[in-house]
């Protein structure tokens, strides 16, 4: 059996062959949904559950750790189904196990399983919970990455449960940061996990690193991906961590010019965007993403990133083209709030994307620049000069300082 301590069990499933996650996270290295069960004295606490795709593997994991003994307790740290799907089948299975959760987890839980007979015990920040010799401490540690989310130590062995937090989609035979065998490969998969997982909650991501600074754990058990080790990978991931969530001040705006172009006329109408954007203000750094020569999380990044952007589509089938789409679908909703947003394209007949698009960005309260730019077929000289102007009017638009 593997174990991170003698008294805590490692119940985890690979899943080396995963390459997208949440419909649309690529994820190249596959992943593993880790778990664990905290033997105490007296009473024994799993932490962490399974997906329900891999419930059979789960239970197999579950029963060598148990060796016939009947868990006490789960400890939801966070209840995305990638964690929680295995609830319902646990439950049949132990019918008298308590579900220890935040308050926000127990509302999810409840939806997610369907079940109104959950024994749940909602626990708060600073809260423990004596297993008999070995105490879990409640951490709650909202928006890493959901409402839900707390963390869990466990003093005693020296051991922090921290679910996504410091994870990443990534997966290998062995189970700890010191066997991984490519580690350059393992490195990039934590920053595409910080970057799609947590980008969008920069602030929480610093507040979860300032609690972790109050704890001294040996081991950080993630919920994906290999287990931290104090002085292998878990202090490089705090730099990590701290590194891409703080948000430096910046002396250029990122203003990326995206679109997509059936025929070149929308890709001409972009280049001249970025051209008057830059006659509006020099200092900006100004990147044309054709959205069908990068990868989905490199654009959705740049976005994210961004502190404005213009947005360009042509109208096929009476609607803005499927990549844009998929962009949009990438967007932090929470920090896209007040973003400015352009808009133009190209249209043959009757132009429906940019309204379309009008739309989507007003319902998600990106602040949508009124003046878009339609232009029917082939861009004239007065059109791409048209297109100038867009970009240097927005551009003279966009408030002092950063987004
Ligand atoms: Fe791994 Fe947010 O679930």
């Amino acid at each position: 059996m593997d174990s991170v301590t003698p008294s805590v069990l490692i119940t985890s499933v690979l899943n080396p062959n995963m390459r997208i996650f949440d419909v649309v996270m690529r994820t190249e290295y596959g992943t593993s949904y880790n778990s664990y069960a905290v033997i105490g004295s007296e009473k024994i606490a799993l932490v962490d559950s399974s997906h329900l795709t891999f419930c059979e593997a789960y239970f197999d994991h579950l029963d060598a750790a148990l060796a016939g003994r009947v868990p006490d307790y789960l400890v939801m740290n966070h209840t995305e189904p990638d964690h929680s799907g295995t609830v319902a089948a646990l439950v049949e299975r132990y019918p008298d196990i308590i579900i220890v959760i935040s308050q926000a987890g127990a509302i999810y839980l409840k939806n997610i399983t369907n079940r109104a007979d959950l024994k749940l015990q909602i626990v708060k920040d600073g809260d423990s919970l004596d297993l008999g010799g070995k105490t879990l401490h409640f951490m709650i540690a909202p928006f890493l990455h959901w409402p839900d989310t707390m963390f869990t130590w466990l003093p005693e062995e020296k051991v922090v449960f921290t679910c996504d937090f410091l994870g990443a989609h990534y997966c290998e035979p062995q189970l700890f940061d010191s066997k991984v065998t490519y580690r350059e490969a393992y490195v990039g998969a934590v920053k595409n996990y910080f970057d799609c997982i947590f980008g969008p909650f920069k602030g929480y991501v610093l507040k979860g690193l300032d609690r972790l600074a109050t704890i001294d754990p040996q081991f950080v058990c993630t919920s994906h991906g290999p287990i931290l080790t104090a002085g292998v990978e878990y202090q490089r991931n705090l730099e990590r961590y701290r590194q891409w969530a703080t948000v430096e001040p910046c002396a250029n705006k990122r203003i990326p010019v995206f679109y997509c172009s059936a025929y070149g006329n929308t890709e001409r109408l972009a280049s001249h965007v970025a051209r008057g954007l830059l006659r509006g203000l020099p200092s900006a750094e100004v990147t044309c993403y054709d959205l069908n020569q990068h990868d989905l999380s490199e654009l959705a990044a740049a976005l994210n990133d961004s502190d404005a952007f213009l947005l360009g589509s042509p109208t096929i089938n009476r609607d803005a083209l499927p990549p844009v789409w998929n962009l949009l679908a990438c967007v932090d909703a929470v920090a896209i709030a007040k973003r400015p947003v352009a808009l133009f394209g190209s249209y043959g007949w009757s132009g429906e994307a940019i309204p379309h698009l009008t739309n989507r960005l007003t319902d998600l309260k990106a602040a949508v620049f009124a003046d878009a730019l339609r232009v029917q077929f082939t861009p004239t000289a007065d059109d791409l000069a048209a297109a100038e102007k867009l970009g240097e009017d927005f551009a003279r638009s966009l408030p002092a300082g950063c987004c």
